[in-house]
């Protein structure tokens, strides 16, 4: 379980470019919660996510994972816990190493990496395993450099990295919208198999409100560095991409509103 209590992001701290990215956020994530979240653009959605995985500092509240501190934890020592995708297929793998290479250094993380020895026959067996749950043939490349993979293939191979060793939580920010539709929707019913038979614990930012009503068990809506709602159960599934909309415009105009007053 993930508690975030009272969190609070300030950028550009005292400057002219002084921005409250997440003002007051609390949250508890479930184990095997699989959350999207939705928002507008700039409103914080990143800046949750970032701040979870520790690449931003807080101003203030806190992170407690499974009642563990972590608000000040470094970000490496989050990242043997903590599985994370961006929008760029090319962040999260090395271009010039094999697919297998790519597996070995993600499966072998917190450890100390043998360089030279090449991959184990038994971690071969096993990477090989894991690239046919993918359905997208690259068990039989699994010699191929990276580089040589579409975004696609690419995104698909870095979730299995991220996800190889189960993690205690999975972050994913819009990790298919560099993608086409149809890739998209593929990569989309991968992370969906892998979160499920893992019953990983998972954060997904999507630009997609269908998406993120479709896939997992809640959503968050975000504007304006707060949450402004929590959907789930009877009341998600009744929802319509026309009332998401409306809730997006009703907040813009508080929001505007507020600036006004401000
Ligand atoms: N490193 C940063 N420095 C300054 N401002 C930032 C930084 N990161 C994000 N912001 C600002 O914080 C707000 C929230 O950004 P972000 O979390 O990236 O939004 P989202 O992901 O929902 O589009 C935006 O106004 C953005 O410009
Ligand atoms: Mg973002």
């Amino acid at each position: 379980m993930l508690e975030i209590k009272n969190l609070k992001v300030i950028f550009n701290e005292n400057t002219v470019n002084e921005k409250i990215a997440l003002d007051s956020i609390n949250l508890t994530i479930n184990d095997g919660d699989f959350i999207t979240v939705i928002g507008s653009n700039g409103a914080g959605k990143s800046t949750l996510l970032n701040s979870i995985a520790g690449s931003i500092e807080v101003y203030e509240g806190s992170i407690i994972n499974n009642g563990k501190d972590i608000t000040y934890m470094k970000e490496h020592r989050r990242a043997r816990f903590i599985g994370r995708l961006f929008q760029d297929p090319l962040k999260g793998t090395a271009p010039h190493m094999t697919i297998e290479e790519n597996l070995g250094l993600a499966y072998s993380r917190g450890k100390s990496i043998r360089f030279g020895f090449g991959v184990r026959k038994k971690d071969h067996k096993l990477f090989k395993q894991a690239c046919e749950q993918l359905g997208l043939g690259l068990e039989n490349r699994l010699k191929s450099e990276v580089g040589l993979l579409s975004g696609g293939q690419r995104q698909a191979l870095t979730l299995l990295m991220a996800t190889l060793k189960t993690p205690e939580l999975l972050l994913l920010d819009e990790h298919t919208a560099a993608l086409d539709p149809k890739t998209s929707r593929q990569i989309l019913e991968i992370t969906k198999n892998i979160v499920e038979k893992d019953k990983i614990t998972t954060l997904m930012i999507t630009h997609n409100i269908q998406n993120a009503m479709e896939y997992g068990n809640k959503t968050l809506v975000m504007a304006g560095g707060s949450i402004i709602k929590v959907l789930e159960g009877d009341e998600r599934k009744g929802m319509t991409i026309q009332d998401i909309m409306k809730l997006y415009a009703a907040t813009d105009e508080m929001l505007s509103d507020r600036s006004l007053l401000s």
